[in-house]
């Protein structure tokens, strides 16, 4: 949950701190990121899964999975954590270089990797490209072959298992673009064209089934299939070092369901694997959470501006919008909202940012208390693919962003000015 927010005298604190002073303070549209929230979330990890290690002897990895936040701040903070990286561009490759993640923590996902990003991960020696087709092998043996290097290769396989989410977020079912097949012999090949390829090293096995997972089962039928698909190649004489089995975990958008929290996935997970004990030498395991890292840890905090009585709603217009956070705009997800100033009366209002999108709604008909103009409004739960997924429409620019900690508010990310917005425009000569 959201173990930072506390509330005090009718006012919302972030890790102590008031959040209507933030928002005067730095201003509005303003991300805040609790620091303490994020290595709470992320030592869960640690701690669930430490049993691992210790009875077989094994790595676990957590690789954090760099779309949902690249913040420096965020990712310069996990690596210190030990935490490596799930990264899906040349760009995240240059984000977790700069953070000092491990090379051996470093896990290269896409179904369209480009050469110049396979270039960048041979020479950075990370871990695993997760393979996921026969071409994007291609391309990595011969890219490999170019540099005379060798690439560690481990296979995104398609486990066709539901995982109960979003249709947007779900990817490991047989009508998805993602992954090997299983079941009809695809991954097989393309493991067994792998074996006859002098540079590329087989690794691991590799897969994500879907994000915002919010039920057990599908974890226990994704790691059973790829444990299963694990012992099947060793039948075939390949031995498989890593299982990479992906992130998804979800978290309490709504505050009303108890939904499974890292010790549960890892009691679930681990003890599928220990069934495999007497049949395989048990991999090294690797995980790739994003959301239930850093969702949790982020606030967006907008200021009222205009209030508005239609036949229908209450309207708040505030200063965020759906450019800053897309995330109710594009999957109608639900995200907690709140006063930062609490009065004992409550209104049921509708809360808009200001873009010209009638998707531009963050909360429809929600019973808060009354909010006046001027008031600060928080945005639970944006800390994972919020920031990461802002641009600039309407013409924009991207929030500001602080990190929070008892000890203090430190800003992390400059809010992006008039001239940023033009910044890489070009006037041909005779517009001038
Ligand atoms: N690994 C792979 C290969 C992935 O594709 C993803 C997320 C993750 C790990 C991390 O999953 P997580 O632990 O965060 O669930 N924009 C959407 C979420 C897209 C997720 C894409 N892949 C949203 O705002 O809900």
């Amino acid at each position: 949950g959201n173990e930072m927010l506390t509330v005090k005298d009718g006012k919302l604190k972030i890790d102590g701190h008031d959040a209507g002073e933030l928002a005067k303070m730095y201003e509005t549209p303003l991300y805040v990121m609790s620091e303490t929230q994020t290595v709470k979330n992320f030592e869960r990890y640690v701690e669930s899964f430490k049993e691992y290690s210790e009875k077989t002897g094994k790595e676990t990895i957590f690789s954090f999975a760099y779309k949902a936040n690249t913040n420096l701040a965020l990712t310069k903070l996990l690596s210190k954590l030990g935490c490596g990286a799930d990264i899906v561009s040349a760009g995240e490759l240059y984000i977790a270089k700069i953070s000092n993640v491990p090379s051996e923590k470093i896990v290269f996902n896409g179904n369209c990797k480009l050469k110049e990003e396979i270039k960048m991960g041979i020479e950075t020696k990370i871990r695993a490209f997760n393979v996921d087709s026969i071409s994007d092998l291609i391309l990595i043996n011969e890219t490999a072959k170019e540099m005379g290097k060798i690439a560690n290769v481990a296979f995104r396989v398609n486990p066709n298992v539901d995982p109960k989410t979003h249709p947007k977020i779900s990817t490991g079912m047989k009508k998805n673009k993602f992954g090997l097949d299983i079941e009809s012999g695809i991954a097989l090949q393309t493991i067994k064209m792998a074996e006859k390829m002098e540079n590329v090293k087989i690794v691991g096995i590799h897969c994500h089934i879907g994000s915002q997972l919010t039920e057990i089962s599908p974890f226990v039928e994704e790691t059973r299939k790829i444990m299963d698909f694990v012992v099947l190649l060793k039948n075939e004489g390949i031995n498989i070092n890593d299982v990479n089995l992906g992130g998804g975990l979800g978290i309490p958008y709504d505050k009303q369901k108890v939904i499974p929290v890292q010790k549960d996935l890892a009691k679930a997970i681990l003890s599928v694997i220990y069934e495999y004990e007497s049949k395989i030498e048990l991999p090294n395991l690797i995980l790739e959470p994003g959301r239930s890292i850093v969702a949790t840890s982020g606030v967006l905090l907008g200021t009222v501006k205009h209030i508005k009585d239609t036949p229908v709603a209450k309207w708040i217009m505030i200063d965020a919008g759906m450019n800053d956070m897309m995330r109710p705009a594009i999957y109608e997800a639900y995200h907690e909202i709140t006063s930062c100033t609490l009065r004992s009366e409550k209104e049921v209002v509708s809360i808009a940012g200001g873009l010209c999108e009638s998707s531009d709604v963050f909360g429809k008909d929600r019973e808060l208390s009354k909010i006046e103009v001027n008031d600060t409004i928080a945005i639970l739960d944006v800390g994972a693919y919020g920031i990461s997924m802002a641009n600039n429409y309407n013409s924009r620019g991207k929030p500001a962003m602080v990190l929070t900690s008892e000890k203090e508010v430190s800003i992390i990310r400059e809010r992006e000015t008039l001239a940023d917005l033009i910044s890489k425009d070009i006037v041909p000569n005779h517009l001038l």
